[in-house]
């Protein structure tokens, strides 16, 4: 048993009366410390991906297993760093991957260290 199986995934997306087809019969399996990057260009489904296996979305097909048991909500034992409007631009990639403890602090508490100037945290954690 891999700790993380993704089992046969498909998902398409239906909008206008038009279905698009997005992943189909995708196969991974991940095991403990390994360190798997998915490469693609823009658009093939990367994202959609990370967020079926972050129980954000549900697979049309196919699912996945984290530890044998299916995925089929988000849990704290999943995290996804979101692109764009999510990211913290003051804070390397390491630290963004932090605990969120240690990125949410009180409301109207500084930036951390690195911080450009003296924008405020509490207007990126609700
Ligand atoms: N909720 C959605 N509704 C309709 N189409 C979507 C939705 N989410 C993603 N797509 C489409 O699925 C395809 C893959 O998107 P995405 O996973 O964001 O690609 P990537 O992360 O590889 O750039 C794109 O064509 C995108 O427009
Ligand atoms: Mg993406």
């Amino acid at each position: 048993m891999a700790y993380l199986q993704i089992d046969h995934v498909g998902i398409s997306f239906s909008r206008g009366g038009v279905t698009t087809e997005v992943l189909r019969d995708v196969n991974l399996r991940i095991e403990p410390g390994e360190y798997v990057s998915i490469i693609g260009h823009s658009g093939c489904g990367k994202s959609t991906l990370l967020n079926i296996v972050a129980g954000l979305l549900r697979a049309s097909l196919g699912g996945v297993l984290l530890e044998g048991r299916e995925v089929n909500a988000p849990g704290p034992d999943r995290a996804v760093v979101f692109q764009n409007h999510s990211l913290l631009p003051w804070l390397t990639c390491a630290r963004m991957s932090g605990s969120p403890s240690t990125r949410c602090s009180a409301p109207g508490s500084r930036a951390p260290s690195g911080a450009n100037g003296s924008s405020t945290i509490s207007a990126w954690c609700a």
